[in-house]
């Protein structure tokens, strides 16, 4: 592999040392090429013994501040973190379409920060561009009108540089649409209706979240050896025997679950990032990559009571060589309830608009480079610049956008602000659409030699970013602007 050789030598001059000059490093590149890295401890089940936080639910919220805080998270121990009132994750917030947003974020940490809401079709300015930032000490008024189809969407810090930090140190939320057409499918709800935010992250000794790649990490992803949801460390959830919903977001930097069921189970997907699905599609596992969503209904119905069943990540190929090694369980689930379930399935959820029509084709290779000036990974060999407009889309116009990823070796969740898309197709590589990719989208995960085409119409007018959402690929420069007009 004349390839892998230039890189490596190219790789120590950067870091400016000789070849093969320092046993660690070497053993660095030894795991990044033989996917040996990934830090997950195999957990026993017995140390899942922490219920599940759910975050409060807001339809209505008005104040966040950014702040430090400190709890106990982790079996007892004192875990200081970053948050926007209390707990680590900000609240769900829950509004109905057509309502509108106003909340006041303040900022009361030592550097900026900003919120973007992830997946909202928002105007520019209120979009959480990385230009648009609020200093230390500073506040900013955030004002929208909903006007999207029901989905599971979320927000998190948009600094560039530091995106990737602040939301491992605590900084995200979820933030759900309803629709009436929505309400009008019963699905489960209330107690029945669980959000699940998955993130890996690392802690110091001293109770601090750790966020120090190194820059083999920025290549990999920052992989976190506690696997936490909503906030906790091995959770369980009590749950009865009926149908769940589970909403469920990766907000990990850079880690994709293989998310599956200990039983071997079927379970539902009802709907994607941005939207529900048409029909419910059956699966027993899926890849979720970072910034994804995936709206679920397991069915515990005919499972005896006292039985424990895990939601966890299965092992997968394909997905850069840090990836996938390992095989973990994310959340126990204890069935201790008998309850006659009512719920059926639905044949059919919400129908799609076919988006036709598209009027313009643009093409996105994404590569990584060793080269010295700039950020290593890119797209169309660009590296992010706020300065720069790299689109010009005409408002109200239809495009077909396509990823390129053919001569990577690393997998690129890919994010487009200001749109939800649909995917079209996946060339190369898995050579497939996932059912998670037949509804509402605003992240793709494009896989080592794939091609991906999404379409979309842009309906908000000015400047928007779009990125890879692996953040510490997006912090490294893998990012471009676009402007609407
Ligand atoms: Cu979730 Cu531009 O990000
Ligand atoms: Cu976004
Ligand atoms: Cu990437």
């Amino acid at each position: 592999m004349k390839n892998k050789k230039i890189n490596r030598r190219i790789f120590f001059q950067r870091l400016g040392v000789g070849v093969g000059s320092t046993y660690l490093l070497q053993n660095c590149m030894s795991n990044m090429n033989h996917g040996t890295s990934d830090p997950v401890p195999v957990a026993s089940d017995a140390t899942f013994k922490n219920i599940l936080k759910i975050p409060e639910t807001l339809s209505n919220p008005t104040t966040f501040i950014a702040q430090s805080v400190q709890d106990t998270i982790m079996d007892g121990k004192t875990v200081k973190y970053l948050g926007y009132r209390n707990g680590l994750l900000g609240p769900t917030i829950r509004m109905q379409k057509g309502s509108t947003f106003n909340a006041k974020l303040t900022n009361q940490l030592a550097e900026h920060t900003n919120i973007h809401w992830h997946g909202l079709v928002i105007p520019a300015d209120m979009d959480g561009h990385p230009d648009q930032m609020v200093m230390a000490n500073e506040s900013f008024n955030y004002r929208f009108t909903l006007n999207q189809q029901a989905g599971t969407n979320w927000y998190h810090p948009h600094v560039h540089g530091t995106t990737a930090k602040q939301v491992t140190q605590g900084l995200s939320g979820l933030f759900i649409v309803e629709t009436p057409e929505e309400k009008a499918l019963n699905l489960p709800s209330g107690t029945f209706e669980i959000p699940l935010v998955i993130q890996d992250k690392r802690f110091n000794t001293d109770g601090t979240i750790k966020y120090s790649p190194t820059m083999m990490e920025v290549m990999s992803g920052y992989l976190g050896d506690n696997i936490l949801v909503n906030g906790t460390a091995s959770p369980y959830l009590n749950v009865s025997t009926r149908f769940y919903r589970f909403r469920i977001l990766n907000g990990s930097t850079a880690r994709i679950y293989n998310l599956a069921l200990s039983n071997g189970a079927e379970f539902y997907i009802i709907g994607s990032d941005g939207g529900i699905l048409e029909k419910p599609e059956t699966v027993k596992e899926t890849l979720l990559g970072s910034g994804e969503r995936l709206d679920i209904l397991i069915d515990f119905s005919n499972i005896a009571i006292n039985t424990e069943v895990f939601l966890e990540s299965k092992t997968f190929s394909g997905m850069g060589t840090a990836q996938g090694t390992q095989a973990f369980k994310i959340l126990k689930f204890i069935v201790n309830k008998q309850e006659s379930n009512t719920f059926k399935l639905p044949a059919s959820l919400i129908p799609l608009p076919n988006l036709s029509g598209s009027n313009k084709k643009r093409s996105f290779s994404l590569t990584m480079t060793m080269n010295m000036s700039g950020g290593m990974h890119r797209i169309n060999n660009k590296v992010f610049s706020s300065q720069r407009i790299d689109e010009t889309v005409n408002l109200g116009s239809t495009e077909t956008w396509e990823f390129d990823n053919s001569t990577g070796d690393e997998p690129h969740p890919m994010h487009i602000h200001g749109v939800q898309f649909q995917v079209l197709s996946r060339i190369g590589g898995r050579n497939t659409l996932f059912p998670h990719e037949k509804g509402w989208k605003d992240t793709v995960l494009v896989a080592p030699k794939e091609k991906v085409q999404v379409i979309m119409k842009f309906e908000q007018k000015g400047k928007f970013v779009f990125h890879c959402h692996n953040l510490e690929h997006e912090d490294d420069g893998m990012m471009l602007n676009f402007e609407v007009k």
